[in-house]
């Protein structure tokens, strides 16, 4: 886990993902992820009715972002991430927050997510949010190969 201290919050503008903000997302997720998705994974989640796709911008520049996906009564959270220096600002949180509006109102029962056990401090941020642990699927992640704990918050 990184050693990165809580700090004040900082009020982000969250907002739909968009093309041109392709090349910016890719590189961040390339920066954060041993496994990291590609530009056309991102671009294909735009382009799909049931995936949404948000960035949230300070001053302009865009700092973190989360995708998602709505399946009839299920939603899944494919993917949050907060750039590394503006971590522990309640970034990811006000991506959540906005992304717990959306599936409410789409009556959704629950959401879902895959997270690697090794990544305590991810963990943690679900934890403090009212995911539980749902159970273990192996080998579901690789580069490097690891299991996902997959765990869900009912709505
Ligand atoms: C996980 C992640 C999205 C959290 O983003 P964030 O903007 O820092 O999170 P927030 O500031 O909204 O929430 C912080 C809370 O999460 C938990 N948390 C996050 N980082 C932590 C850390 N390094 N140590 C301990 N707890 C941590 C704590 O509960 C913390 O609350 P606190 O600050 O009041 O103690 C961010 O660390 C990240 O981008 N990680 C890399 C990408 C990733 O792993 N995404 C998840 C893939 S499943």
């Amino acid at each position: 886990m990184s050693n990165v201290e809580k700090t004040d919050r900082i009020v982000v503008s969250i907002r739909k993902m968009c093309a041109d903000d392709l090349p910016v997302i890719s590189e961040l997720e390339r920066q954060i992820f041993p496994d990291p998705w590609s530009e056309s994974a991102f671009s294909e989640a735009l382009s799909e009715e049931e995936w949404g796709a948000l960035v949230a911008e300070s001053d302009g520049t865009i700092i973190g972002y989360a995708c998602y996906l709505i399946v009839g009564d299920e939603a899944h959270l494919t993917n949050i991430a907060v750039a590394e220096p503006f971590r522990r600002k309640s970034v990811a949180k006000q991506l959540l927050d906005h992304i717990l509006r959306v599936v409410t109102e789409a009556e959704c029962e629950y959401l879902l997510l895959e997270v690697r056990p090794s990544n305590t401090r991810a963990i943690a941020f679900y934890q403090k949010h009212g995911f539980h642990l749902l159970y273990r699927r192996p080998r579901y992640y690789h580069h490097p190969i690891e299991d996902a704990q997959v765990m869900v918050l009912y709505l």
